[in-house]
């Protein structure tokens, strides 16, 4: 076998072009075969699929059909998020623009822990973070994996700033990913505060901040996992400053909000926290990773400056080389950034805008779908796009029996969700592409493989 060929420099795009006609032309094929939102047959045939497809995974000789292959495999094997009745998750579908914004970020390479790997990279990085902090109304951000990492960076920094003894203080809706980094980071167990009705109680919190000492973290959430809600940011940012206590706000869903005109006030309140986490691969239309964590004081963070001189050695950052492993934990790093600057750039605010305003306009249709069905029960009206629902007079082992057999027939994929003690099939609708049809489809299905 002659050397392969590079995905840059002189040949690489003609390496290139007749690699991506087989990746879009087995991509095609495999969603054909694949013929619904997943494949049927539940987790062993799937396992089973891959498995005859993979066959040897380090042969002795290579096999150059590999490409064309795997992607069929994993397409005829996918939850595809493109298709209308795959709406169980924060998982949404990639725009064109951005996937191939992402390829180019492949072939490049470029990695984000020094300048001399990313000179372009960097100062993009720098101005697209930047720009969309101030869009809603903090100082800077920086680029994460996800609301994961987000959430605990901005923990992270909290503890930098007030000692190890910080407590965070979030609602019982609040996403694992707090709690979990509180574990991570050796901070006390998190107090946790009343959510009912899916959102922060303002005055339990009031209690909360009374009760204990400080130094205290308040984490609020716009854009709840379960409901898509958001907490009464006003009123907590308010009870956070008469407390002294530090806001952080979760608006890994909610955050997306920003681009609409229709929407975006139900974010205010943002600008009053000190760390915001967003999340363009939920309401944003990103392939994943596309994180960020929003900071509302830049000096906070010196907290993650690291010196390893092969990186970032002194005599260079004093010659004008910017200093990058300050701006994350991490080291090698994606340039996420780009896809993130491409879609921005190529729909504009009002083209992202229309997203949202879609999505939402299509919750809120499956929303009264549901209520005016006589053989279902709505959970609330939508805040954002996700509906939660459920068969009425169901058992909560029906309902979760639903949910299974139309995973297993490879027919729809819907979420579940206990807001109130009682389980609900969630419906998160981020698909722009989604019709009036495809909801009304997929309520019949529902409704179809319900027990009497
Ligand atoms: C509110 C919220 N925060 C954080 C996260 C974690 O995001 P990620 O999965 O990108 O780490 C999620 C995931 O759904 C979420 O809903």
């Amino acid at each position: 076998m002659s050397t392969p060929p590079l995905a840059s420099g002189p040949d690489g795009r003609d390496a290139l072009r007749p690699l991506l006609g087989t990746v879009v032309d087995a991509l095609a094929a495999g969603g054909r075969s694949r013929g619904g939102p997943l494949p049927a047959g539940g987790p062993e045939t799937a396992a089973a699929r891959i498995a005859e497809a993979l066959g040897d995974v380090l042969p002795d000789d290579g096999d150059p059909d590999a490409l064309r292959t795997l992607v069929h495999a994993l397409a005829e094997g996918a939850a595809d998020p493109s298709d209308p009745l795959c709406v169980a998750h924060l998982h949404c579908p990639p725009l064109a623009v951005a996937t191939a914004a992402d390829l180019a970020a492949s072939a490049l390479n470029p990695s984000l822990d020094s300048w001399d790997q990313a000179p372009a990279a960097s100062a993009l990085e720098a101005a697209v973070t930047r720009a969309l902090a101030h869009a809603i109304g903090l100082a800077d951000a920086l680029v994460t994996t996800g609301g994961t990492e987000s959430n605990q960076l901005a923990l992270l920094l909290a503890r930098e700033e007030h000692g190890g003894s910080i407590q965070l203080v979030c609602g019982a809706n609040a996403h694992h990913s707090l709690s979990r980094a509180t574990w991570l980071l050796g901070l006390p167990d998190p107090v946790v505060v009343p959510a009912p009705r899916g959102i922060l109680d303002p005055a339990a919190l009031h209690q909360a901040l009374t009760r204990l000492p400080g130094p205290l973290l308040v984490a609020a959430t716009a854009g709840t996992t379960d409901a898509g809600l958001i907490d009464p940011l006003p009123e907590i940012a308010g009870l956070c400053a008469t407390h002294g206590a530090r806001l952080h706000i979760d608006a890994a869903y909610g955050g997306g909000l920003l681009f609409s005109d229709r929407h975006r006030d139900k974010l205010a309140g943002l600008e009053a926290a000190h760390t915001v986490t967003l999340d363009l691969h939920k309401l944003g239309w990103q392939p994943v990773a596309a994180g960020l964590l929003a900071i509302a004081r830049p000096h906070e963070l010196a907290a993650l400056h690291h010196h390893a001189d092969y990186l970032n050695a002194q005599d260079d950052i004093e010659a004008g080389f910017p200093d990058l492993l300050g701006r994350s934990s991490r080291t090698s790093r994606r340039p996420d950034i780009l896809k993130i600057a491409v879609t921005l750039k190529t729909l504009g605010r009002n083209g992202m805008g229309a997203l949202v305003d879609q999505v939402c306009t299509r919750a809120r249709e499956f929303a009264i779908l549901v209520q005016e069905h006589p053989r279902f029960e709505l959970y609330g009206r939508p805040v954002i796009s996700t509906v939660l629902f459920r068969p009425t007079e169901a058992t909560d082992a029906a309902v979760a029996a639903v949910r299974r057999r139309l995973l297993h027939d490879g027919r729809a994929i819907l979420g579940r969700a206990r807001p109130d003690g009682r389980r609900w099939l969630k419906a998160t609708l981020l698909n722009p592409h989604t019709r009036p049809d495809d909801l009304a489809h997929l309520l019949k299905l529902v409704e179809g493989s319900t027990p009497r």
